[in-house]
């Protein structure tokens, strides 16, 4: 998978883009803050296919920046090198070029080094010290060991050697480039939750909520020819994309209405509250009375006493999705890639035996042979 080569613009050169919108796709009441994000590419020349991420290079909280420089007692003015070994402020490399949310096992080190009562450290970061290490690393961020070891005093440049680059995050492409040529849209869940006590948040996630509006966003597209439409545009598609992996499925019908694709197409979308988490609901109703969207089926699994998800709604309608494969369809799964992918996986198995009369060995070999023929499509993180 790499960069489309035609373009100026890759991971190591970034295009400096613009946030053009930003709005809420969760309604109030919701557990969760998911966004529509557009993003402006003119000028740029960055072209982008279907079933492609954006890679985006993200800041880091203003606000913990300057709550760890007072911990250090630096005032960020201090020059040190960022990750490419160019000069720049302290207050700059922490905001721009290093991970202030996890911690790596130099930090440990020096700090035991540093702190004669954090001699515990030197253990936990030999290889033997690898289960502890974890454990303590586990809902800890740089802030919570310089918090802990107040006595341990770091010069700028010293503390820029023990901390790990901070890496760009992966969005699936939400827009088709046919229909948006010159912008391309995401649908991003924020990461927020609580832990030692404290408020935290996943870096990429919240700058594209909360901090982007104001200054550039550096991008670039990361290819995925794993991940394409079907060349043939009679050919059906099936969908599976809970929660945010509605995602590329959304620039899969913005292609197929675009392209006049006539092969049907099903999406199986599935998240907590009809009422609040249905995602692109208007957008879907609109695809289905204008007939491009066939088939929609819904799981909404805090409805009810008991959960139901979108495998629940694969094996309720086993013969019409097995016709569908049986009829050349391309089967597509996108999101949580932990538990959901794992279920909807076994799910394809137990429609592929329930509904083609096969045994267990039957629809292994029947799926293995959607994956060899490159009809089974994962995107899964
Ligand atoms: C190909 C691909 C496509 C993707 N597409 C999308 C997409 O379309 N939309 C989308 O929203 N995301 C998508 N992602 C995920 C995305 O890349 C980021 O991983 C996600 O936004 C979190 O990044 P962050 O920087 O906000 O969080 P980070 O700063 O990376 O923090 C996340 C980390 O926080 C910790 N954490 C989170 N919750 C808890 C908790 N409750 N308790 C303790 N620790 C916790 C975990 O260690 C977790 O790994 C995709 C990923 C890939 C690889
Ligand atoms: N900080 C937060 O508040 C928060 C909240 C949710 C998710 N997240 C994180 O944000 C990221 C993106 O989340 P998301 O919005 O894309 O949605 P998600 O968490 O993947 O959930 C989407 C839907 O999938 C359901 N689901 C859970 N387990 C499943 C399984 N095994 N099989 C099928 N469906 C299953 C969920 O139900 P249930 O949740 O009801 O089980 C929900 O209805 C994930 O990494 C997630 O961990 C954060």
């Amino acid at each position: 998978m790499s960069a489309d080569p035609t373009s100026l613009y890759s991971r190591k050169n970034p295009f400096s883009a613009k946030l053009a919108a930003n709005r809420k796709l969760t309604g109030s009441g919701s557990a969760k803050d998911t966004r529509h994000f557009e993003i402006d590419l003119s000028g740029s020349g960055m072209n982008y296919e279907v079933g492609d991420s954006l890679g985006v290079f993200p800041k880091n909280n203003s606000a913990l920046v300057q709550e760890l420089l007072g911990v250090l007692g630096l005032s960020g003015e201090e020059m040190v090198v960022d990750t490419n070994g160019q000069p720049v402020s302290l207050r700059e490399a922490l905001t721009r070029f290093y991970v202030l949310t996890e911690m790596d096992k130099k930090l440990l080190a020096a700090i035991a080094e540093k702190e004669p009562a954090a001699a515990k450290f030197t253990a936990m970061v030999a290889p033997e010290g690898k289960a502890d290490l974890e454990a303590y690393f586990y809902g800890r961020e740089v802030i919570d060991v310089l918090l802990e070891y107040p006595a341990a005093k770091f010069t700028a440049e010293e503390f820029v050697k023990v901390l790990r680059k901070l890496q760009p995050r992966l969005y699936s492409i939400a827009s088709s480039q046919k229909a948006n040529p010159d912008s391309v849209h995401l649908a991003v869940a924020a990461v927020r939750y609580e832990s030692q006590g404290r408020k935290r948040e996943g870096v990429c996630s919240t700058f594209l909520t909360d901090r982007a509006e104001t200054g550039p966003v550096p991008i670039f597209v990361h290819s995925a020819k794993h991940f394409r439409v079907p060349e043939d545009l009679s050919t059906p598609v099936i969908m599976v994309g809970p929660g945010t992996g509605i995602a590329p499925f959304r620039a899969f019908l913005q292609e197929r209405k675009m392209t006049g694709a006539t092969g049907k197409n099903w999406l199986f979308f599935g998240d907590q509250k009809a009422a609040t988490d249905f995602l692109y609901r208007d957008e879907l109703e609109a695809y289905q009375a204008e007939g491009v969207l066939h088939e929609l089926s819904l799981a909404f699994s805090r409805d009810q006493a008991e959960k139901i998800y979108v495998q629940h709604r694969m094996i309720e309608q086993a013969a019409e999705l097995y016709a569908w494969l049986e009829a050349g369809a391309y089967f597509y799964v996108c999101g949580d890639a932990s538990r959901m992918a794992k279920d909807v996986d076994t799910a394809l198995h137990q429609v592929v035996e329930k509904a083609g009369g096969k045994s267990p060995e039957e629809a292994t070999a029947y799926v293995e042979e959607l994956k060899k023929s490159k009809r089974y499509r994962k995107d899964v993180y």
